[in-house]
Parts: structure tokens; sequence; C-alpha cells
């Protein structure tokens, strides 16, 4: 049996002389005089493309490998040797090349040329075939095996939290709902649908967030994260957003905030390394071709601690800057993206965190400081992102709770699980949400969150 390579292995290891085989897709195919010609072929084991020299001497050169078009499926034995073109070791001198699928070049939409990304949005199922999709792909495998082993290797313990669910964790009302009933003829008791008759006996959804499912396993198992999928039906599009993302949340018994944001510090940290150290050849395409700023924003977060500031002091700041921002900047309002971004573009220069934002703009869960005014929540900004993690301590006071989501409108019944694990044993206890895709962006320098995850859904986008 010829042994088998993926090419980056291949081109790693440089077994020369000896025969092989590897599998890919052609990139390109250039006919030489002395007839031969040479194929790129890749196989999205990595960035660089293997070169291979096929002969005319091959008994299908004339009615085949001639033929061979961008796109093409490929199957080649032959013997790897040291190349003598620039930019390449070796180079594999075919003995067989079996076409396993054609591409027709009048229609096949990826040819040679680079393309926008907008257009290869419009063809999510082949753009991973391209340079840049394949890199972002590598990065974000490799990013997610580097969300496992940051937890692991502190001992938390991963949990699985639903995806359909009940409970509205943000509280605003952005759950898709997951119904099997007739939309063509819904039931209806006193005007409105009648969820009892549906297939959870109530209104579900998709989740929005985790989080409360890994509080009350927190408050059982200590250090916990979940790492799934999350969905959101806002009507935001921007390059920021999107209606399904995937969001790492670790809970903490007995943390405060202060801990909480040591974590997400060090997580961030340790993310932002793993692509430097073991992503270095798509990470340097990115720093290349996409932003040349990137490696030095990213050293930048390894450098120091973050700078961390109160919501009242980055309030202070915006009315000092004598900016005319497009929102108005008044303490008890949201900070809005123009805001988060001149704080830690302009004022901080590198990434910042923001905590004990006044309640009223918050989440139920939040615990309530003392001031009565603010709660103990905290978001990280990058420089290039804006937010990308929102996290706080939560209420552990089963009445403050109780008021809390009396004054938001909540149904306590329904939330009675929740309330229990305030009734018994409660303990402080503390979590974040990083939103995956984001971190990809910021690692990348890719400008819009649809082009760092497969298959992007967004408002009116749902194909592929
Ligand atoms: O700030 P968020 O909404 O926080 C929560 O969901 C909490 N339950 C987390 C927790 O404390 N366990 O979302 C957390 C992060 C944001 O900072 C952002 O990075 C990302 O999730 N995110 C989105 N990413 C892409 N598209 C969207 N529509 C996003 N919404 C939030
Ligand atoms: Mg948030």
């Amino acid at each position: 049996m010829v042994p088998f390579y993926r090419i980056a292995a291949l081109l790693a290891e440089k077994p020369t002389g000896m025969e092989i085989a590897v599998n890919g897709w052609v990139r390109t195919r250039r006919d030489a005089k002395g007839g031969f010609s040479f194929l790129e072929i890749n196989d999205g084991s990595g960035l660089a493309n293997l070169q291979v020299i096929a002969d005319e001497a091959l008994p299908n050169y004339h009615d085949e490998v001639l033929r061979i078009t961008t796109g093409c499926a490929v199957r080649i034995t032959g013997v790897a040797v040291p190349s003598p073109a620039k930019g390449q070791e070796i180079e594999l001198k075919a003995s067989r090349i079996a076409v396993e699928g054609w591409a027709d070049p009048l229609v096949y939409p990826l040819q040679k040329k680079r393309h926008s990304y907008e257009f290869l949005r419009t063809i999510a199922h082949l753009r991973p075939r391209t340079n840049s999709l394949g890199a972002v792909t590598r990065i974000r495998g490799s990013l997610s095996f580097a969300v496992h082993q940051f937890f692991h290797q502190r001992g938390f313990i991963q949990v699985h939290t639903p995806i359909i669910t009940t409970s509205d964790c943000e509280g605003a009302g952005e759950m898709f709902t997951a119904t099997s009933l007739d939309l063509d003829r819904l039931p209806t008791t006193g005007g409105k649908t009648d969820f009892g008759q549906d297939f959870f006996g109530r209104r579900a959804g998709l989740t929005v967030s985790g989080q409360l499912e890994a509080e009350a396993y927190a408050l059982a198992m200590g250090n916990v994260y979940t790492f799934g999928p999350t969905f959101r039906a806002e009507n935001s599009n921007t390059s920021r957003h999107l209606a399904e993302f995937w969001m790492i949340e670790p809970e903490m018994a007995f943390c405060d905030l202060a801990g909480d944001i040591d974590l997400a510090e060090a997580f961030i940290k340790h993310l932002v390394r793993h692509v430097v150290e073991n992503c270095a050849e798509d990470f340097a395409l990115f720093g290349r071709f996409v932003d040349t700023t990137l490696p030095d924003r990213l050293h930048r977060i390894l450098a120091g601690p973050f700078p961390r500031i109160s919501y009242t002091v980055a309030v202070a700041e915006l009315h000092k800057s004598g900016r005319d921002f497009a929102f108005p900047v008044q303490w008890g309002a949201d900070l809005q993206s123009e805001h988060e971004r001149y704080l830690c573009e302009e004022v901080f220069d590198g990434p910042l965190v923001v905590t004990d934002y006044p309640k009223t703009i918050k989440p139920f869960y939040m615990r309530a400081n003392d001031d009565g005014k603010t709660v103990a929540a905290m978001d990280i900004l990058l420089p290039g992102i804006g937010e990308i993690v929102g996290g706080s301590q939560r209420e552990e006071r089963l009445d403050l709770l109780g008021e809390r989501m009396t004054a938001q409108g909540l149904d306590l019944d329904e939330y009675g699980w929740y309330l229990d694990l305030r009734r018994y044993g409660s303990a402080q206890h503390s979590g974040f949400g990083l939103g995956f895709e984001r971190i990809i962006q910021f690692v990348t320098g890719m400008g819009n969150i649809r082009d760092v995850i497969p298959f992007p859904r967004t408002p009116g986008s749902a194909s592929g």
C-alpha cells in the first residue's frame, strides 16, 4: 500500500524519494512547453498547495489531464522530489492521476481570480474552497479545541444546556418560537394562539443563552461551562450580529465579579495566544492580506492587564471627549457601539473592561450593588469589535431576585426552578458569555461576522 498523506503533513515531513498518495481539489493547471503540466492541489489541510508535475507519459494525459480545470477532485499517486521552483521545497511527480469529479469551467463559480466576500457569501457551500475561508475554517476549528483545553486545564466541567427552552434569559423578547402547530390553522383561545395545544404544552423557543441552566449546574458542580449555539431574533443587520451564533458561557460558584473578570481576561488571552502559536500559517495570511495591523493588535492583548473602569467613569470619559456622538451620552442609557469604540480605540487604545452598569438597562439576574442604582455587571470591549464578553455576578438573594423579576414583568411561577437555586443552598456565583464568532473576527481581522461562520443566519437570509 502506498502511504497516504494530507498535504500539510506532506509539506512538513517532506518524505522525498518514495511513492505516496494524496487527494484534493485542483486550484490551477498550467501547461509547459515540453509536454508536461503543473497542477496546484489543495486538500483543505493547510494554506499551501502541493505542486504536481503531470508528464505526457501518463496514460490519461491527453484525454483527461489536459481537460482538468479549477475545482476538479483528483486522487494522485507519485514520488515527492525536491522542487527547483521558488517558494516550495518539494513537489510531486505524478505516476497516476485519477479525476474523481469534474467541475465544468463554464459554470463553476470559483475561478482563479480573487472573489469579493460579498460574492462568496452567495455560494456559502463552495467558499471553504478559497484560501481565506479555508483559513478561517481551520482557525475556527482550532479555537474550538482551545476553548475546551482552557476550561479542562482549570477543572471546569462542560455541561450541555438545552437548545429548546421556555426561559428568555436576557429578557429581551428576542426568542424564536419552536412550534409544531399547523401555522395555517393555529388553535386560538381568547383571540391568541393556544400554545397549550403545542408540542410542549406551552410556548417554547430556541435559547438565547445557556446561562440560567448553567447556573443550576454551577450550584452543584462548582465550575462549569457551556459552548453551544444560541439564537436571537433581533433585527440587527450589522457586521457584528448573527441570528444564530455560538457562545461560550462559564459559570462559577463562590466567585465574585472580580474573579469573573480575571477568568474572562485569561480566557481571551489564551485564545489569542493559541492562534498566534498554533495557527501561524493561516494567521500570517490575515496579517498580510486582510489587516496589516493585526499581529501588533494581538500582541498588545497579551502585553499586560486589561484596564477596568466603571460605567460611571466611562460616561464621564465620553462627556469629556467633547465628541458629537450620534447617540447622546447620558448616565442611565446603554453604551452604543460608537461609544464603546471611542473608549477602547481612542482613549485606551486596547482592550477595556467596563463594570457596574445601571440596573435599568441590564437583565434581572445581575446582582444589585449597594448603591441601589447599579448592578455587578461587566462587559469587555475590544478594538475593532466592541463587546466581546458580557457577564456579571448573579443575584443570589431570593428576595431581591424576586423583586427584580417582578419589576421586569417576569412570571415568577415560570421561573420557579431558577428561584429554587436561591431557596436551597444559594451561593455567590458569577459567569459570562463570550461570542465565538466575534473572537474569530478579532483574531483574523475579518470585517464581517458572516464570513467567520460556515452558513450565516441573519435577517432575511438562512440558505445553504
Ligand atoms: O451580552 P450577552 O447578551 O450576554 C448573555 O447572553 C449572558 N447570558 C452571558 C452570561 O453571562 N452567561 O451575550 C454575550 C456575548 C456578547 O458579548 C457577544 O460577544 C456575543 O455574546 N453576542 C453575539 N454574537 C453574535 N451575534 C449576536 N447577535 C450576538 N449577541 C451577543
Ligand atoms: Mg451584552
